[in-house]
Formats: structure tokens, sequence, C-alpha cells
């Protein structure tokens, strides 16, 4: 009876460990598998940068252009949008969807002699937290789709050739600190 008893529990220790490693095993695999750039959101950034005309060489650009938006600097977590090291940057942030899609945090597009204008698809990049593209030559007006960026905390535009007022829809950008 003590004997039976010892095997069962002993069975049973291993087939729980057994059933715990596949379950780690399968755990594990979304972190392993690398994350990509959320594909609608490439859409949009690819469609904007696109309609822009970068008027000087760019040096220290750290944007993967052709390839995977959210990869190398971009995901270094090391680096951040206000060190200045690389010019135009981008940020993204991985853990969406389990950690397998990669959504636009930021976007540093500061003196890089841009013109062209703001498209409304701007508006698509609904993660976006710090965007800045000030001292260009930017012309147009500003889109009211800047309005949905809800989760924006820092927007700069200033030293452009923008003409208009101010979008009404601005107002919804509720967690702006810094304008
Ligand atoms: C982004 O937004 C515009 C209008 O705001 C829309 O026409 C377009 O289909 C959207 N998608 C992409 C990928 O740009
Ligand atoms: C750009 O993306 C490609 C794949 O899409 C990758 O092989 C390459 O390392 C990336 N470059 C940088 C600078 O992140
Ligand atoms: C984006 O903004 C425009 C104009 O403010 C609005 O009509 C549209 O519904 C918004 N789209 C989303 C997905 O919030």
């Amino acid at each position: 009876m003590m004997r039976q008893c010892i095997l069962g529990s002993a069975v049973l220790v291993i087939a729980l460990s057994v059933f715990s490693s596949l379950f780690n095993f399968t755990q594990a695999q979304p972190q392993t598998a690398k994350a990509t750039t959320d594909p609608y959101e490439a859409g949009a950034i690819n469609s904007i940068f696109s309609k822009w005309r970068i008027l000087d060489k760019v040096d220290n650009t750290q944007w993967n252009i052709s390839g995977e938006i959210c990869s190398g600097a971009a995901i270094d977590t090391t680096t951040t949008i206000d060190d200045g090291t690389y010019n135009p940057f981008i940020k993204c942030d991985c853990s969406f969807n389990k950690k397998t899609t990669c959504r636009i945090t930021a976007l540093n597009l500061a003196q890089n002699y841009l013109t062209g204008s703001l498209p409304p698809a701007i508006g698509n990049l609904t993660r976006m937290q710090y965007m800045s593209f000030g001292i260009n030559a930017l012309s147009g007006e500003l889109p009211k789709e800047l309005g949905n960026l809800t989760q924006l905390i820092s927007l700069a535009f200033g030293s452009n050739k923008l003409t208009g007022s101010l979008p009404y829809e601005l107002g919804k950008l509720v967690k702006l600190e810094q304008l």
C-alpha cells in the first residue's frame, strides 16, 4: 500500500514536470519569435515618407526604410529619441500581440530639410508618443487627423512653412505635455 502510494506520487511528479516543461516550451515561443512592425503602420509610415523629400544628404540615419522598420536602433532600449545619436530616428514598442508586433512610438525628423506636406495618414500611427518634425521646410496645413494620436506626449512642428490654424482636433490629445 505504502509502496504503491510512493510509486504513484513519483509517476505524478514525472508527469507534472513533463507537462510543465512542455508548457514552458510553448510559452517561450512568442519571446523567441522575432517581432515585426504592424503592417498597417509600416504601410502608413512608408506612404508618408514617400511624400517627403530630403533636400540634403542625411548622414546618420538609422531608419530601416527598405527592410523591417522596427529593427536595429529602433528597438534598442539603450538609445532614446532624445539622445540625438541618430536623425532621422524612429522608436518602436514590440510588446504588442504577445510580443510579436511592434508599433511606432516615436519619430524624430527634426532638422532634415524636409519639404512636402503632412499627410492625413499620419493619424494612423496611433501609438505615437513623441513626434518631432520641427525645423524643416514642410508646407500646407496640419492635418486634423493628428487629433487621432491620442497617446502623444510631445509634438513638435515649429520652424516650418506650415499655413492655416491649429486643428480643433488637437484638443483630443489629452496626454500632451509639450507642444
Ligand atoms: C491611413 O489614413 C488615411 C486617411 O486618414 C487612409 O486613407 C489610409 O487608408 C490609412 N492607411 C494607411 C496604411 O495609410
Ligand atoms: C533592416 O531590416 C533588415 C530585414 O528586414 C535587416 O536584415 C537589417 O539588419 C535591418 N537593418 C538595420 C540597420 O536595422
Ligand atoms: C481620425 O481623425 C479623423 C478626423 O479628425 C476622423 O474623422 C476619423 O474618424 C479618425 N479615425 C480614427 C480611426 O480614429
